[in-house]
């Protein structure tokens, strides 16, 4: 079965307990954290104090997606802040071997991301040390931005990787996930799907990340 993880990217910060309670009840698997910086991307979202609060009241794993240049000097800092799974951009990581074994050592899942540009043969030499790849669906940056098709394309590809080299990896996609592509992406093999604003402007966010964990069901109606 699939996982979902929503992005609290998309949450209302003045209300950061009461939404990350309402992913507590839900059927969410994990909490995504996205971090940027503002300048591997062109935006600044946040970073230690909010993924902080976050894990005060989160009941599930915090999925924390880092957006920022040179990760390794915040990896630690993360790891403090209470993220369960640490996911870098290949972009970013000049020395990404290394940077993947700090991550584990620091005992947390290891994860790479790939920017709709990068293929996913980089990874070839580096894919049975990750315990996780995240194929970008969007250009990284902002939330609420439209789906990439080609992204089908590359969640086989990784899938292909993946059953050769390293069958229990976790192939994420993110970026413009909602119920209208969920069954797709799960059929074409990812088993994390994250989500940010699908769930937090719908009226029944819970309802949407139920969609999304079933998306069978969207199917038959
Ligand atoms: C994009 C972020 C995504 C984003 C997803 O830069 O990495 O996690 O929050 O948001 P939606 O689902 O709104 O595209
Ligand atoms: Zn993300």
């Amino acid at each position: 079965m699939h996982l979902i993880a929503p992005s609290i990217l998309a949450a209302d910060f003045g209300n950061l307990q009461r939404d990350i309670e309402m992913l507590n009840q839900s059927e969410a698997d994990w909490i995504h954290v996205d971090v940027m910086d503002g300048l591997f991307v062109p935006n600044i979202s946040f970073g230690f104090p909010v993924a902080k609060v976050a894990y005060k009241y989160a009941k599930k794993p915090l999925d924390v997606h880092l957006m920022i240049v040179d990760p390794d000097r915040y990896l630690k800092g993360f790891k403090d802040a209470g993220a369960a799974g640490i996911t870098v951009h290949f972009e970013a990581c000049p020395n990404l071997h290394r940077t993947i074994q700090v991550i584990k050592e620091l005992g947390c899942r290891a994860g790479v991301a790939l920017n709709p540009h990068t293929p996913v043969t980089m990874l070839q030499d580096i894919i049975a040390d990750l315990e996780l790849v995240l194929i970008m669906s969007v250009n990284p940056g902002f939330g609420g931005q439209h789906f990439i098709e080609h992204t089908y394309t590359k969640i086989k590809e990784a899938k292909k990787l993946s059953e050769q080299h390293n069958p229990g990896l976790y192939i994420e996609v993110d970026g413009g996930v909602d119920q209208s592509n969920a069954a797709k992406l799960v059929k074409a093999g990812a088993n994390v799907l994250v989500a940010g604003s699908a769930v937090f402007s719908s009226g029944d966010p819970a309802s949407v990340i139920s969609s999304l964990k079933h998306p069978e069901k969207l199917l038959q109606s």
